[in-house]
């Protein structure tokens, strides 16, 4: 009942907003227009008016034009940022969840993008569902390994801060490179490129080249980044997301280590600067678009490690493709039922676009998500110093499930090269 009021009265101020100027509001020099969710948006217009007295000072802080599709599009007063994020995070545990724009245009066409729909993108892709990879995907899972992603965690943990503008930031990208370049094996169709940004920190991009079809592109990424606003240089980013970006390197390592040729290009991609707004992944999914590559699917791992629910990973439902996300089912019910590699599932949502596949999405890329716990029991740690291994599953076996999942997604929608033996 309550949020039903906040939400009309946030309604009724934008409607103000609009009526007093009479025209549409243009944003002075660092003003940024934002888009973020009508419930977070609500929330912080009743703090604003709850802190301003009467005075009307506090409440122009945040002057929203509309609502499309429940979100929100706003000139935000960029003293208020701090008390912004602080809201969004008190009311809605979300570290951020708000978009930044440089015009009114570009955040209305954010609100309205129409592949964030439910079913959207799905209309839009198609990608193949069949499963016919056993003879390379059962022996490869033999070879996740859960101590090899606890030694990358470890190695991302101790440069302190990944943060995106920092040099240690731009140094981890270097040595994940070297890690990933460690695995070729002389492979020639193997190579591994940074892909640089308008900031320090470089995304870090492996592919095998496909044999038949290397304009078609499978990827799975995580994000090289970690954020602590309260210290930038502390910052560990373990299960945010180290455990991520060491359960796509174990992927990566049992793929080339079974010597899987894939008829399809395969993706590896850890991801600069997404606790700052999904940049890094934006910037990857826009370029790709521009060259005209085609991504035929992409699967997010962001937070692995941290046992907080009861299943073994949630299913993200928002701003992800339903189909991708049921595919993903299918191999679990193909490859995880039982026994050392059972996996058992369940599914979540974030309500934003809370990582990386919602830049694959906002472009209209099929994208799915496992998440290690549901949204409201996820890992208390991240974004702090405390987010370190001792934290999640130093075993390595939990985000090892992940792996073995990303495993059955890269030789699936890759397809082998060679016949079944
Ligand atoms: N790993 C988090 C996303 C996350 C946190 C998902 C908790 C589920 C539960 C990610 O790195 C992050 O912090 N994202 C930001 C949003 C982003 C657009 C800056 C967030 O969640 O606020
Ligand atoms: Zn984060």
């Amino acid at each position: 009942m309550g949020h039903v009021r906040v939400f009309l009265r946030s309604i009724l101020l934008a409607t103000t907003a609009i009526g007093l100027s009479g025209e549409p509001m243009v944003a002075q020099d660092g003003t940024p227009w934002i888009v973020l969710g009508s419930d977070a948006s609500a929330s912080f217009t009743t703090n604003l008016s709850t802190l301003d007295n009467g005075s009307g000072r506090m409440s122009s802080g945040l002057r929203t034009t509309q609502t499309i599709n429940g979100r929100t599009v706003a000139l935000l007063d960029p003293v208020l940022e701090g008390l912004l994020q602080r809201t969004i995070h008190t009311a809605h545990h979300r570290c951020g969840g708000y978009t930044v724009h440089p015009t009114q245009e570009a955040a209305e066409a954010e609100a309205q993008n129409p592949n964030y729909e439910p079913g959207a993108v799905d209309r839009l892709a198609m990608f193949p569902s069949s499963i016919d990879q056993q003879a390379a995907v059962r022996p490869a899972l033999d070879r996740v390994k859960g101590e090899n992603i606890v030694a990358t965690i470890q190695k991302l943990q101790s440069f302190g801060t990944r943060y995106y503008q920092s040099e240690s930031g731009q140094n981890a990208a270097l040595e994940l490179k070297g890690l990933w370049e460690s695995y070729a094996n002389g492979r020639p169709d193997f190579l591994v490129k940074l892909h640089t940004h308008d900031w320090r920190q470089n995304s870090v991009v492996a592919s095998i080249r496909g044999t038949e079809l290397p304009d078609e592109i499978v990827v799975i990424g995580g994000h090289l980044d970690s954020i602590n606003t309260a210290n930038v240089d502390a910052a560990p980013g373990a299960d945010d997301d180290a455990s991520g970006v060491g359960a796509v390197s174990e992927t990566l390592r049992v793929i080339l280590v079974s010597g899987f040729r894939p008829k399809r290009t395969l993706q590896f991609i850890a991801y600069a600067a997404e606790e700052v707004g999904l940049r890094g992944s934006n910037d990857i999914a826009r370029t790709y678009r521009e060259q005209g590559l085609r991504v035929i699917a992409a699967l997010q791992l962001d937070m692995t490690g941290y046992a907080g629910s009861s299943e073994d990973m949630y299913f993200v439902t928002d701003y992800v493709s339903a189909n991708l996300t049921t595919f993903l089912k299918d191999l679990i019910r193909e490859y995880n039922g039982s026994g050392p590699h059972s996996i058992s599932h369940g599914v979540t949502a974030c309500g934003y676009a809370c990582s990386d596949h919602g830049s694959w999405t906002r472009y209209g890329v099929p994208s799915a998500f496992p998440f290690e716990a549901r949204f409201e029991d996820y890992n208390q740690s991240i974004h702090s110093p405390n987010d370190l291994l001792e934290q999640i599953d130093t075993t390595g076996e939990r985000q090892a499930k992940f792996s073995k999942l990303g495993v059955e997604f890269m030789m699936e929608l890759g397809k082998s090269r060679d016949p079944a033996p």
